[in-house]
């Protein structure tokens, strides 16, 4: 498997974590409720080296995948002598209870040392390396392998940002990111009407995201101005915009968020597979409104939407500030914006809704809300285009405040005088 480049890898990061952090970056957009695991399963010289990684709910889980791809690798090659031990290395802690699947426990535990399957093939895992416990199981992962005989150890490497979301929902709330898209002079709209500010490369990123992202959320004046779709359309990908020769300036350090950013400008990550319009339908995220006032439009505007749903796979949430409840039958009522619980519930209904990572395309109004509410492992995107726009009539919208609250992660320079600058909220231990 190829290297991930410009993504944080260290040098001296092995093959397998190499291998586990790509296939990290493909599933996430594509699990939940479930998390984005990835597992490998190699042989000490690395002649064998297979990989898996989580499939959408209800299908395998990324151990599954990868057993799935040793079966078929045993049954292509003769038995193997003398018998060949194999690592298994998991990003997360393999469940141990039954889902909406078998526990792949069980499942792991027909590969061991004096299993049928070593017996007849000449090869069994011998030892399973886990990077991240998983909360919800107690233990019960790492106690039933240990249990089977299986040599259970830590596994290092930069997973844990494809994580954090499926961590952070099971706490409640999930992980967010907020992106605004602004000219050179912080121009990021107009009050009337739909606009474009960043072009075809910035559409791209958008699109990137939301394949990432598992629900995709717009405030109520971004409802009625642009009306948009939130869907996710090709392309991901282009050959006239140079994402794969975007000069990232190397990081010393490995902070999941700016692990999860990179991985958006990653040019091998599967997104001309994600292209495909069958595939895609997995990557579609979960598109959320938030409705305030009555617009012009929203006749068409729902019609539009009901039909994106049947035509994506993918059910719209409609949700509505309290006051204006009353307009929009059928929408999950949330606290009005000005209300302080707003944020936190807003968050548990996402959370409810089994949505680990939530993109937030930010309009002007709710832009403080959004950044106030920045937890230590969200990030905020601004995008900024070069060029200046002409804002010479009214109602242009301007940001005019930097993001001092936050630190400055990172910058990427994607494409010709398109840049997106990365903050988060400062961390207080200072890890990643
Ligand atoms: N550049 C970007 O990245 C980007 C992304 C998304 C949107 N935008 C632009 O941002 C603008 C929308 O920003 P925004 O501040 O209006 O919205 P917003 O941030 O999406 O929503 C915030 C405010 O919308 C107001 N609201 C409720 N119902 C409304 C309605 N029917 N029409 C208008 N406002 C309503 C509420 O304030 P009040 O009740 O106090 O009025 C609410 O606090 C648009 O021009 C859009 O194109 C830019």
């Amino acid at each position: 498997m190829k290297g991930c480049d410009c993504v944080d890898i260290p040098d001296d990061t092995s093959q397998e974590a190499r291998a586990l952090l790509r296939l990290s970056i493909f599933a996430s957009g594509r699990t939940a409720p479930n998390p984005s695991v990835a597992c490998v399963i190699s042989s000490a010289d690395l002649s064998i080296l297979i990989g898996g990684a989580t499939e959408p709910a209800g299908r395998r889980h990324a151990e599954i995948v990868a057993l799935d791809a040793l079966d078929r690798f045993a049954l292509e090659h003769a038995r193997f002598d003398p018998p060949l031990p194999l690592t298994m290395t998991v990003t997360l802690e393999p469940c141990s209870r039954y889902g909406r699947t078998p526990p792949c426990v069980q499942r792991i535990g027909l590969y061991g040392r004096e299993s049928d399957f070593a017996k007849t093939h000449g090869l069994y895992i011998d030892t399973v390396r886990i990077a991240e416990a998983d909360p919800s199981l107690h233990g019960g992962g790492f106690a039933a392998l240990r249990q089977m005989g299986f040599r259970v150890e830590q596994a290092d490497g930069p997973f844990r940002s494809f994580l954090l979301p499926f961590l952070s929902r099971l706490k409640g709330r999930p992980l967010y990111t907020v992106k605004l898209a602004t000219d050179r002079n912080g121009v990021m709209g107009h009050r009337d009407r739909s606009v474009s500010l960043t072009g075809e490369s910035g559409r791209i990123l958008t699109m990137r995201l939301r394949a990432k992202c598992d629900g995709v959320l717009v405030g109520p004046g971004t409802v009625a101005v642009d009306r948009p779709s939130l869907d996710l359309r090709p392309p991901l990908r282009s050959a006239v915009i140079p994402f794969e020769e975007s000069p990232m300036a190397p990081v010393a350090d490995v902070d999941a968020r700016r692990v999860w950013l990179r991985s958006l400008f990653e040019p091998d990550s599967g997104w001309s597979a994600i292209e495909d319009p069958e595939l895609r339908r997995e990557f579609q995220p979960v598109r959320i409104f938030l409705l305030g006032r009555p617009f012009v439009g929203r006749e068409l505007f729902f019609e539009r939407q009901y039909a994106l749903s049947s035509a994506t796979g993918r059910e719209a949430l409609f949700l509505s500030v309290r006051s204006m409840s009353g307009h929009w039958p059928g929408a999950i009522e949330v606290p009005d914006v000005t209300d302080p619980a707003f944020f936190s519930e807003l968050s548990e209904l996402l959370a409810e809704k089994g949505l680990n990572r939530i993109l937030i395309e930010s309009g002007y109004g709710l832009l403080p809300l959004w950044l106030r509410s920045l937890q230590e492992d969200d990030v905020f995107l601004h995008v900024q285009h070069d060029e200046p726009r002409d804002t010479t009539d009214d109602g242009w919208l301007r940001i005019d405040a930097g993001f001092d609250e936050l630190d400055h992660l990172d910058e990427y320079q994607f494409a010709p005088g398109m840049k997106a600058m990365a903050y988060g909220r400062r961390r207080m231990d200072g890890d990643g």
